[in-house]
Protein backbone atom coordinates (compact mmCIF):
# COMPACT_ATOMS: atom_id res chain seq x y z
CA UNK A 1 0.00 0.00 0.00
CA UNK A 2 1.22 3.36 -0.47
CA UNK A 3 1.83 5.33 1.96
CA UNK A 4 1.14 8.62 1.07
CA UNK A 5 0.54 11.93 3.30
CA UNK A 6 -3.17 13.80 3.43
CA UNK A 7 -1.38 16.83 1.36
CA UNK A 8 -0.41 14.33 -0.77
CA UNK A 9 -3.54 12.51 -1.40
CA UNK A 10 -5.03 16.16 -1.94
CA UNK A 11 -2.73 17.48 -4.27
CA UNK A 12 -3.05 14.30 -6.51
CA UNK A 13 -6.92 14.17 -6.30
CA UNK A 14 -7.68 17.89 -6.55
CA UNK A 15 -5.50 17.96 -9.65
CA UNK A 16 -7.40 15.80 -11.38
CA UNK A 17 -10.68 17.27 -10.91
CA UNK A 18 -10.05 20.98 -11.37
CA UNK A 19 -11.48 20.98 -14.56
CA UNK A 20 -14.96 19.57 -13.20
CA UNK A 21 -14.95 21.31 -9.49
CA UNK A 22 -17.48 24.14 -10.01
CA UNK A 23 -19.08 23.51 -13.03
CA UNK A 24 -21.40 21.14 -11.48
CA UNK A 25 -24.59 21.84 -11.22
CA UNK A 26 -25.19 21.32 -7.72
CA UNK A 27 -21.64 23.23 -6.92
CA UNK A 28 -22.84 26.31 -8.79
CA UNK A 29 -25.67 26.38 -6.48
CA UNK A 30 -24.29 25.54 -3.18
CA UNK A 31 -21.33 28.63 -4.46
CA UNK A 32 -24.43 30.48 -4.56
CA UNK A 33 -26.32 30.29 -1.33
CA UNK A 34 -22.83 30.45 0.52
CA UNK A 35 -22.46 33.71 -1.07
CA UNK A 36 -25.38 35.29 -0.35
CA UNK A 37 -25.41 34.02 3.04
CA UNK A 38 -22.03 35.10 4.23
CA UNK A 39 -22.34 38.48 2.29
CA UNK A 40 -25.50 38.79 4.90
CA UNK A 41 -23.41 38.17 7.64
CA UNK A 42 -20.65 40.64 7.14
CA UNK A 43 -20.81 42.13 10.28
CA UNK A 44 -21.05 39.18 11.89
CA UNK A 45 -17.09 38.21 10.33
CA UNK A 46 -16.05 41.29 12.27
CA UNK A 47 -13.70 43.17 10.72
CA UNK A 48 -13.77 46.28 8.97
CA UNK A 49 -14.36 45.53 5.20
CA UNK A 50 -13.96 48.11 2.15
CA UNK A 51 -16.69 49.10 -0.19
CA UNK A 52 -19.68 48.39 2.37
CA UNK A 53 -21.05 52.03 2.66
CA UNK A 54 -20.56 51.48 6.35
CA UNK A 55 -18.70 53.97 8.98
CA UNK A 56 -16.43 51.46 9.64
CA UNK A 57 -15.22 51.03 6.06
CA UNK A 58 -11.51 50.31 5.72
CA UNK A 59 -9.27 51.32 3.06
CA UNK A 60 -6.80 48.52 2.56
CA UNK A 61 -8.43 45.20 3.53
CA UNK A 62 -6.12 42.27 2.77
CA UNK A 63 -7.46 38.47 2.75
CA UNK A 64 -5.82 35.26 2.31
CA UNK A 65 -7.87 32.40 0.95
CA UNK A 66 -5.94 29.01 2.10
CA UNK A 67 -6.45 26.00 0.48
CA UNK A 68 -8.56 28.40 -1.98
CA UNK A 69 -9.54 26.01 -5.10
CA UNK A 70 -10.68 27.74 -7.69
CA UNK A 71 -11.33 30.98 -5.80
CA UNK A 72 -14.87 30.59 -4.10
CA UNK A 73 -14.08 32.66 -0.92
CA UNK A 74 -12.12 35.04 -2.72
CA UNK A 75 -15.32 35.45 -5.09
CA UNK A 76 -17.14 36.10 -2.00
CA UNK A 77 -15.42 38.85 -0.44
CA UNK A 78 -13.99 40.12 -3.57
CA UNK A 79 -15.96 43.34 -3.42
CA UNK A 80 -15.01 44.35 0.11
CA UNK A 81 -11.62 43.23 0.41
CA UNK A 82 -8.80 45.72 -1.37
CA UNK A 83 -6.07 42.53 -2.15
CA UNK A 84 -6.54 38.96 -2.60
CA UNK A 85 -3.98 35.54 -2.15
CA UNK A 86 -4.68 31.96 -2.22
CA UNK A 87 -3.01 28.96 -1.48
CA UNK A 88 -3.37 25.68 -2.62
CA UNK A 89 -1.83 22.63 -2.62
CA UNK A 90 -2.83 21.68 -5.96
CA UNK A 91 -1.25 23.20 -8.74
CA UNK A 92 -4.11 23.01 -11.03
CA UNK A 93 -6.05 24.66 -8.82
CA UNK A 94 -3.79 27.35 -8.56
CA UNK A 95 -3.59 27.68 -12.51
CA UNK A 96 -7.42 27.63 -12.48
CA UNK A 97 -7.56 30.53 -10.21
CA UNK A 98 -5.11 32.61 -11.63
CA UNK A 99 -6.64 31.80 -14.65
CA UNK A 100 -10.16 33.27 -13.38
CA UNK A 101 -8.87 36.26 -11.66
CA UNK A 102 -6.92 37.50 -15.55
CA UNK A 103 -9.89 36.49 -17.26
CA UNK A 104 -12.09 38.78 -14.95
CA UNK A 105 -9.16 42.15 -16.28
CA UNK A 106 -8.18 41.78 -12.36
CA UNK A 107 -3.70 42.15 -12.26
CA UNK A 108 -1.53 39.90 -9.79
CA UNK A 109 -1.07 42.31 -6.66
CA UNK A 110 -5.06 42.62 -6.86
CA UNK A 111 -5.36 38.75 -6.34
CA UNK A 112 -2.95 35.85 -7.02
CA UNK A 113 -2.32 32.32 -6.18
CA UNK A 114 0.61 30.24 -5.26
CA UNK A 115 1.18 26.18 -4.90
CA UNK A 116 2.13 25.63 -0.88
CA UNK A 117 1.11 23.91 2.23
CA UNK A 118 1.18 26.29 5.61
CA UNK A 119 1.17 22.83 7.66
CA UNK A 120 3.81 21.36 6.54
CA UNK A 121 6.03 21.54 9.99
CA UNK A 122 9.57 20.97 7.07
CA UNK A 123 9.02 22.96 4.90
CA UNK A 124 5.75 25.54 5.26
CA UNK A 125 5.51 27.93 2.51
CA UNK A 126 4.90 30.59 0.82
CA UNK A 127 6.53 32.35 3.06
CA UNK A 128 7.12 36.60 3.37
CA UNK A 129 5.78 39.55 4.01
CA UNK A 130 3.60 39.13 1.18
CA UNK A 131 1.86 36.38 2.93
CA UNK A 132 1.38 37.82 6.52
CA UNK A 133 -0.45 40.29 8.37
CA UNK A 134 -3.63 39.46 6.73
CA UNK A 135 -6.96 40.78 8.13
CA UNK A 136 -9.06 37.81 7.30
CA UNK A 137 -7.95 34.33 6.59
CA UNK A 138 -10.74 32.32 4.64
CA UNK A 139 -10.63 28.21 4.27
CA UNK A 140 -13.78 27.02 2.77
CA UNK A 141 -14.76 23.59 2.84
CA UNK A 142 -11.02 22.81 3.21
CA UNK A 143 -10.57 21.40 7.02
CA UNK A 144 -12.24 17.88 6.40
CA UNK A 145 -9.33 17.60 4.01
CA UNK A 146 -6.54 18.42 7.13
CA UNK A 147 -4.86 16.03 8.78
CA UNK A 148 -4.65 18.26 12.48
CA UNK A 149 -7.15 20.67 12.67
CA UNK A 150 -5.48 22.25 15.63
CA UNK A 151 -2.00 22.89 13.94
CA UNK A 152 -3.83 24.12 10.79
CA UNK A 153 -5.92 26.81 12.83
CA UNK A 154 -3.04 28.02 14.66
CA UNK A 155 -0.96 28.22 11.07
CA UNK A 156 -3.56 30.35 9.70
CA UNK A 157 -4.28 32.30 12.53
CA UNK A 158 -0.20 33.18 12.34
CA UNK A 159 -1.41 34.98 9.04
CA UNK A 160 -3.21 37.35 10.14
CA UNK A 161 -3.04 40.58 11.98
CA UNK A 162 -3.23 41.21 15.96
CA UNK A 163 -6.85 41.38 15.59
CA UNK A 164 -7.45 39.69 12.95
CA UNK A 165 -10.03 36.82 12.05
CA UNK A 166 -10.01 33.32 10.69
CA UNK A 167 -13.31 31.95 9.30
CA UNK A 168 -14.02 28.41 7.75
CA UNK A 169 -17.19 26.85 6.33
CA UNK A 170 -17.95 23.03 6.66
CA UNK A 171 -20.37 20.41 7.03
CA UNK A 172 -22.05 19.87 10.08
CA UNK A 173 -21.36 16.20 12.15
CA UNK A 174 -24.85 14.62 11.82
CA UNK A 175 -26.46 17.66 9.39
CA UNK A 176 -26.90 15.18 6.16
CA UNK A 177 -30.26 13.41 4.91
CA UNK A 178 -30.06 11.10 2.55
CA UNK A 179 -31.38 11.88 -1.17
CA UNK A 180 -32.90 9.72 -3.39
CA UNK A 181 -31.89 8.50 -7.35
CA UNK A 182 -33.76 12.08 -7.84
CA UNK A 183 -31.90 13.88 -5.35
CA UNK A 184 -35.07 14.52 -3.36
CA UNK A 185 -34.11 14.55 0.79
CA UNK A 186 -35.54 11.05 2.34
CA UNK A 187 -37.20 12.58 5.55
CA UNK A 188 -36.29 10.89 8.54
CA UNK A 189 -32.67 10.20 7.47
CA UNK A 190 -30.56 12.68 9.34
CA UNK A 191 -27.31 11.21 10.18
CA UNK A 192 -23.66 11.76 9.13
CA UNK A 193 -23.78 9.41 6.06
CA UNK A 194 -20.56 11.12 3.88
CA UNK A 195 -17.71 8.77 2.96
CA UNK A 196 -14.37 9.09 4.69
CA UNK A 197 -11.12 7.81 5.17
CA UNK A 198 -10.54 6.13 8.68
CA UNK A 199 -7.21 7.77 10.42
CA UNK A 200 -5.64 6.46 13.59
CA UNK A 201 -6.10 9.65 15.36
CA UNK A 202 -8.80 11.79 17.15
CA UNK A 203 -10.28 14.92 16.25
CA UNK A 204 -12.07 15.96 19.71
CA UNK A 205 -15.37 13.83 18.42
CA UNK A 206 -16.59 10.64 19.45
CA UNK A 207 -16.76 7.86 16.95
CA UNK A 208 -19.99 7.66 15.35
CA UNK A 209 -20.08 4.35 13.56
CA UNK A 210 -21.21 5.36 10.39
CA UNK A 211 -22.52 3.33 7.29
CA UNK A 212 -21.36 4.23 4.13
CA UNK A 213 -22.63 2.33 1.14
CA UNK A 214 -26.82 3.19 1.54
CA UNK A 215 -27.31 6.87 0.00
CA UNK A 216 -27.69 6.98 -3.26
CA UNK A 217 -24.51 6.74 -5.39
CA UNK A 218 -23.38 9.16 -7.98
CA UNK A 219 -21.83 7.21 -10.98
CA UNK A 220 -19.60 9.55 -12.80
CA UNK A 221 -16.70 8.79 -15.21
CA UNK A 222 -13.77 10.06 -13.81
CA UNK A 223 -15.07 10.20 -10.56
CA UNK A 224 -12.26 8.37 -8.56
CA UNK A 225 -13.93 7.10 -5.06
CA UNK A 226 -10.94 6.34 -3.48
CA UNK A 227 -8.48 8.99 -4.20
CA UNK A 228 -11.84 11.07 -3.09
CA UNK A 229 -11.80 9.64 0.13
CA UNK A 230 -7.86 9.41 1.05
CA UNK A 231 -8.32 13.10 0.18
CA UNK A 232 -10.47 13.64 3.41
CA UNK A 233 -10.07 12.85 6.76
CA UNK A 234 -13.22 13.69 8.79
CA UNK A 235 -16.57 14.43 6.89
CA UNK A 236 -17.90 16.71 9.10
CA UNK A 237 -17.82 18.31 12.15
CA UNK A 238 -19.74 19.48 15.61
CA UNK A 239 -19.99 22.94 16.53
CA UNK A 240 -18.12 21.86 19.55
CA UNK A 241 -15.16 20.77 18.35
CA UNK A 242 -14.64 23.36 15.65
CA UNK A 243 -15.02 25.73 18.88
CA UNK A 244 -13.00 23.91 20.27
CA UNK A 245 -10.32 23.61 18.10
CA UNK A 246 -10.36 27.04 17.42
CA UNK A 247 -10.01 27.89 20.87
CA UNK A 248 -6.81 25.38 21.36
CA UNK A 249 -4.92 27.18 18.31
CA UNK A 250 -5.29 30.45 20.28
CA UNK A 251 -8.42 32.26 18.47
CA UNK A 252 -10.60 34.10 20.53
CA UNK A 253 -14.36 35.75 20.07
CA UNK A 254 -15.21 32.43 18.53
CA UNK A 255 -18.22 31.76 17.25
CA UNK A 256 -19.99 29.02 15.03
CA UNK A 257 -23.43 28.90 12.95
CA UNK A 258 -25.37 26.89 10.86
CA UNK A 259 -27.05 28.00 7.87
CA UNK A 260 -31.19 27.24 8.45
CA UNK A 261 -31.12 24.96 5.12
CA UNK A 262 -29.36 22.13 3.86
CA UNK A 263 -27.87 22.01 0.84
CA UNK A 264 -28.14 19.29 -2.14
CA UNK A 265 -24.42 17.52 -2.50
CA UNK A 266 -22.72 14.81 -4.88
CA UNK A 267 -19.47 13.68 -2.61
CA UNK A 268 -17.88 10.49 -2.45
CA UNK A 269 -20.27 9.01 -5.03
CA UNK A 270 -22.96 9.82 -2.94
CA UNK A 271 -26.08 12.36 -3.21
CA UNK A 272 -26.76 13.82 -0.04
CA UNK A 273 -28.33 17.02 1.41
CA UNK A 274 -25.51 18.29 4.25
CA UNK A 275 -25.89 21.25 6.26
CA UNK A 276 -22.91 24.05 5.99
CA UNK A 277 -21.93 25.69 9.15
CA UNK A 278 -19.67 28.84 9.47
CA UNK A 279 -17.02 29.71 11.85
CA UNK A 280 -15.16 32.62 13.19
CA UNK A 281 -12.08 33.30 15.65
CA UNK A 282 -10.15 36.53 16.11
CA UNK A 283 -6.17 36.91 16.48
CA UNK A 284 -6.01 38.48 19.99
CA UNK A 285 -5.08 41.72 19.54
CA UNK A 286 -2.63 42.21 21.95
CA UNK A 287 0.63 40.02 21.01
CA UNK A 288 1.10 37.15 23.33
CA UNK A 289 4.35 35.64 24.21
CA UNK A 290 5.06 31.79 22.55
CA UNK A 291 3.49 29.71 24.43
C1 LIG B 1 -13.13 20.87 -1.33
S1 LIG B 1 -11.85 21.88 -2.00
C2 LIG B 1 -12.41 23.52 -1.55
C3 LIG B 1 -11.90 24.59 -2.49
C4 LIG B 1 -12.43 25.99 -2.24
N1 LIG B 1 -11.97 26.51 -0.97
C5 LIG B 1 -13.94 26.00 -2.32
O1 LIG B 1 -14.58 26.26 -1.29
O2 LIG B 1 -14.47 25.73 -3.40
C6 LIG B 1 -10.48 21.64 -0.89
C7 LIG B 1 -9.19 22.28 -1.36
O3 LIG B 1 -8.22 22.14 -0.32
C8 LIG B 1 -6.95 21.97 -0.93
N2 LIG B 1 -6.05 21.45 0.11
C9 LIG B 1 -6.15 20.27 0.75
N3 LIG B 1 -5.17 20.14 1.68
C10 LIG B 1 -4.44 21.29 1.63
C11 LIG B 1 -3.30 21.77 2.34
N4 LIG B 1 -2.71 21.05 3.30
N5 LIG B 1 -2.83 22.99 2.04
C12 LIG B 1 -3.42 23.74 1.06
N6 LIG B 1 -4.48 23.33 0.37
C13 LIG B 1 -5.00 22.12 0.64
C14 LIG B 1 -7.27 21.05 -2.09
O4 LIG B 1 -6.24 21.04 -3.06
C15 LIG B 1 -8.58 21.65 -2.60
O5 LIG B 1 -8.37 22.64 -3.58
Amino acid sequence: MINMSTAAANRQYFDAITDTYDSKPFFVKVNQVVTDDLRNRLDWIGIPFANTGSSSHAQSVRQLDYACGTGLMSRVFGPYVTETRGIDVSPNMVASYNARARAAGLSAFTINAVVGDLFDTQNPSPTGAEWDGFDLVTASFAFHHFEDVVHAAKSLKDRLRPGGVLMINDFLEGGDLKADEKGEPIEGTEGTWAAHHHHGHEHGKKEHGVHHHQAAQVDEPGWDRAKMAASVVVPSFTVEAVRKFFTEAGLVDVDVVMMDKRVYVEIAGQKLWRTILFARGRRPAEARSEL
